[in-house]
């Protein structure tokens, strides 16, 4: 593989949560692959008065050794000397020349080029602020290196915040600098579907309204919002996952096939399905469902109701489960229902798009009768257990004709020697290599927000709140949802191959 630039990146927020859980590690592992040029640098900037010393002992202290490639010692020291620390309040322009004489001193020493990548691991508040305060110092200026931002959710709040947010980052930045994460599509099995799709020819002359009945796509979580609170309570389901992570899933399994394989025409696509889908102006009620988890007994362990969680007031309206029906209105998709799911203290933890085609047309020596048909249903598991299932009918041995449903299944788990990559490794690998196929666009993110708005709106004024029990599958008004198409959910097991309303928990 083509050897990265050697860059500079420097991580706003450096002391904070996300820096030494996923940004480190994921640096770090792709070190441990020699991924990285011979020259770079990693210069942690936050408030706590660290130094170099404090900020790599943090980092070696509480790094999980869970990498296959990072099982050497030594290596981590090697890998701390390239970290620095600078102590500075990011919200204030006066500290910036103190970032830039770091910066060259930095360069100077391990003779960098002026490649500098800004990782703002910040509050939302700083975002706008950070990429001015860089300009302020000539730190987006591209002559001799190139200059990235990599931003993370939330980009805004609403459409009208998120077209700020994107106009005070084109102030100071061009949008090619500006590098959306949406850790979602960093997912190897995310990618897959891409893959799967376009690399293969007996699936894609049926993926479209001809051959499909709906499809659904699948986010949930048992976990509820840990220590959250009080970031999940002024967010949602909504705003949290559907958004950003389900509206990007969604657009993986329906887009064109692009032009070519590069960040402008694969975006491109994306962007066409945001635009087609139909917007949920009227009759919100009858296509979204949202609903808040209450307390139950798990395993014979107590789980709180969601307003009983830290952070979250006694009255909270925040929704911890949203289902919405949608319609894509182009070509390939008119008329389909797409039904996406995403909730918190679910039955289990799985994300999985499934598509279920159309049942035979016509019935011939009784199979394709009511009793006897199959659905055939392809199930692409995001995670975990990831793989990919299809059903289909099978002739039940011996006289006459029944017709029983089968499995094929593929699990990313026997293929052997192969490393998944986390999401973050990938992302920032890509970064690095100047590629943003995998990040989301400016006039994406508001065209989701556009899709989005409506129902913030009418969830605001009007919208019913069901309540459902921890370790549930959410409201029932959200099976109706596709009961009344003549539809049902896929329940998802852990495992791939099982579902059901009740899972091994
Ligand atoms: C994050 C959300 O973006 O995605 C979290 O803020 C959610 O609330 C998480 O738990 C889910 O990600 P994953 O990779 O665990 O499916």
């Amino acid at each position: 593989m083509k050897k990265t630039d050697e860059f500079l990146i420097v991580i706003f927020g450096a002391s904070g949560d996300l820096t030494h859980r996923k940004l480190l590690p994921s640096i770090y592992s792709l070190y441990c692959q020699n991924l990285l040029p011979k020259s770079w640098a990693i210069l942690g900037v936050g408030r706590k008065e660290w130094d170099d010393t404090i900020f790599r002992d943090h980092f070696k202290t509480h790094y999980k050794n869970e990498n296959p490639h990072c099982n050497q010692l030594s290596s981590i020291d090697q890998f701390n000397s390239h970290l620095y620390f600078l102590s500075m309040d990011s919200a204030l322009e006066n500290e910036y020349p103190k970032l830039t004489s770091t910066l060259l001193d930095i360069q100077t020493k391990n003779q960098l080029p002026e490649n500098y990548l800004f990782y703002l691991s910040t509050p939302p508040i700083l975002y706008s602020l950070i990429p001015k305060h860089l300009a302020s110092q000539n730190l987006n200026n591209e002559i001799n290196g190139w200059k990235r931002i990599i931003i993370e959710k939330p980009f805004g709040y609403d459409l009208k915040s998120a077209k700020q947010l994107n106009q005070d980052l084109l102030n100071h930045y061009h949008e090619h600098q500006i590098y959306r994460i949406d850790h979602y599509l960093g997912k190897e099995t995310v990618q897959n579907l891409l893959v799967f799709r376009f690399a293969n020819e007996f699936f894609e002359p049926l993926w479209n309204k001809n051959y499909i009945d709906y499809i659904e796509v699948t986010a949930s979580e048992s976990l509820g919002i840990e220590n959250r609170g009080g970031y999940y309570d002024a967010s949602g389901a909504l705003r949290d996952m559907v958004q950003n992570h389900l509206f990007q899933l969604l657009a993986m399994v329906t887009m064109e096939a692009p032009a070519q394989f590069d960040s402008r025409s694969v975006r491109n696509e994306t962007l066409k399905v945001f635009q087609s889908i139909r917007p949920l102006n009227e009759n919100i009620e009858e296509n979204v469902v949202l609903g808040q988890y209450t307390s139950s007994k798990i395993k014979s362990e107590n789980i709180n109701a969601y307003r009983e969680e830290d952070g979250v007031p006694s009255n909270s309206r925040t929704e911890t489960y949203a289902a919405l029906k949608l319609f894509i209105d182009n070509r390939r998709w008119n008329g389909i229902p797409f039904y996406i799911r995403t909730g918190k203290r679910l039955p289990t933890r799985v994300s999985e798009v499934v598509i279920h085609f159309r049942k035979t047309p016509y019935s011939l020596l009784g199979f394709g009768s009511e009793q006897n048909t199959t659905h055939n249903q392809l199930v692409l598991r995001i995670q975990p257990d990831e793989g990919i299932l299809l059903k289909f009918g099978l002739k039940v041995p011996g006289s006459g004709f029944n017709v029983q449903t089968v499995d094929m299944n593929f699990h990313y788990n026997k293929m052997t020697n192969t490393y998944i990559p986390s999401a973050y490794e990938r992302l920032i690998l890509d970064c690095i290599m100047g590629d943003a196929t995998l990040y989301s666009r400016g006039d994406a993110v508001e065209a989701c927000w556009d899709l989005i708005d409506p129902i913030l709106k009418w969830k605001e004024k009007e919208a019913t709140l069901y309540g459902y029990p921890a370790g549930s599958w959410g409201p029932t008004e959200a099976d109706k949802l596709l009961e009344n198409d003549g539809f049902e959910w896929r329940f998802p097991c852990k495992n791939l191959t099982e579902d059901g309303l009740y899972c091994e928990l």
